[in-house]
């Protein structure tokens, strides 16, 4: 079994995170999405994963991820020259995917456990496509499925105005090679993409078998800010281990699980786990509260931070208190010590400030 994990498209959902970067390369508790995405594949036994890039954020996804020696599998990267959709990706990659059936994973899908059963529940009852659910509360927002009462999937809808049920699809997928076939008879949709619901669609309507799985953890589709600092707090709360490599100096106090790397720096500082700090970071006179996940080369000066996500090279100096906010990277925060107490701000398109 081959693999594919989708990381083109256009990203719009993150701004102004991601106008200059690729959504799945956001970091979760200092880690990018999409290596938990690559984790899971790996730890599920496949060796050939092609990841999907667009023409704007390939060559970042390539830096990041690189030939995929750290995790001793085959990667190849394939270009999908306009984001045309999950089955026109499917398309793009038709050559890589050969003759073989296949996982297709979105590179921007978070959830609480490996896919291992999900991979086995195919390979036992060999369907022609095998679709992972969960139940969410919004379904319109999502891909959502009919099921029958054996469990057999009898109808899919891409973000329907009424939904036949509350079961979203997770974006993550197992194919047979007849899914091709069916990617061939489908035609663009109203937002102008080949959708791989339609396609999935066209396989129950020919009378191929169609299964579901239920996923019984949680799911986080990372694509929205509150989301973004759920998984922090999930992914923290759940898989941080603690673990110091930085300095701590002897007038600072490192409570519960903490992670500290390399050349890190911490002096007369309180840090509260479970908090995660990256590498080359410098904190002097702070404190930094539960649920926040510091990144390489940050500067946190005289400031309080806690439930954040503070990314590479940004300063906080003097910041009385940020709670429940993401900062980029090499942002610059800093008070302003002057009698005339007046915002000096330098913001992207899209920033949002509570003052
Ligand atoms: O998150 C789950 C949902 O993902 C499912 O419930 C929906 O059925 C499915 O269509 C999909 O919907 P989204 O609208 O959230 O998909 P999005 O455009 O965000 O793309 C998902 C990932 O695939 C993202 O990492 C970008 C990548 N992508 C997307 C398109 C359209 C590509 O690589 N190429 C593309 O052409």
């Amino acid at each position: 079994m081959k693999a594919i994990i989708l990381s083109g498209g256009k990203g719009t959902r993150l701004r102004p995170l991601t106008y200059s970067g690729a959504k799945q390369l956001v970091p979760v508790a200092n880690k990018p999405i999409l290596f938990y995405c690559i984790d899971n594949i790996v730890q599920a036994g496949i060796k050939d994963i092609g990841i999907i890039i667009s023409p704007e954020t390939g060559q970042e996804i390539k830096d990041a991820v690189g030939d995929g020696s750290p995790w001793n599998v085959n990667i190849q990267y394939i270009l999908q020259e306009v984001p045309g959709g999950l089955a026109h990706a499917i398309k793009t990659a038709r050559a890589f995917l050969d003759d073989s059936p296949f996982i297709m994973y979105l590179g921007d899908n978070l959830i609480g456990t490996g896919i291992n059963e999900f991979v086995e529940e195919f390979q036992k009852n060999t369907p022609e496509a095998l679709i992972l659910l969960k139940e969410v509360k919004n379904p319109k927002q999502f891909g959502v499925a009919e099921i029958s009462k054996e469990g057999k999937v009898t109808h899919l809808l891409e973000k329907p105005d009424i939904p036949p049920s509350n079961l979203a699809l997770v974006g993550i997928y197992i194919f047979s090679t007849k899914i091709h076939t069916a990617i061939e008879k489908i035609k663009p949709s109203k937002r102008g993409e080949l959708e791989i619901t339609d396609a999935i669609q066209e396989l129950i309507s020919t009378g191929s078998n169609v299964e579901s799985f239920v996923l019984d953890t949680w799911w986080l589709d990372t694509g929205k800010k509150d989301d973004l600092l759920t998984a922090n707090v999930i992914v923290l709360d759940e898989w941080l281990k603690g673990n110091i490599n930085g300095h701590i100096d002897d007038s600072s106090k490192v409570l519960g699980r903490v992670t500290i790397g390399k050349g890190s720096m911490i002096k007369k500082s309180t840090i509260r786990g479970p908090v995660v700090i990256g590498e080359n970071t410098m904190i002097e006179n702070s404190f930094i509260g539960p649920h926040t996940s510091i990144g390489d080369n940050v500067k946190i000066m005289k400031s309080s931070v806690e439930h954040s996500v503070v990314m590479n090279s940004s300063e906080l100096i003097e910041i009385e208190r940020i709670e429940e906010s993401i900062i980029g990277r090499r942002v610059k925060i800093t008070s302003n010590n002057t009698m005339h107490k007046a915002l000096r701000l330098m913001l992207g398109d899209d920033s949002v400030v509570e003052v």
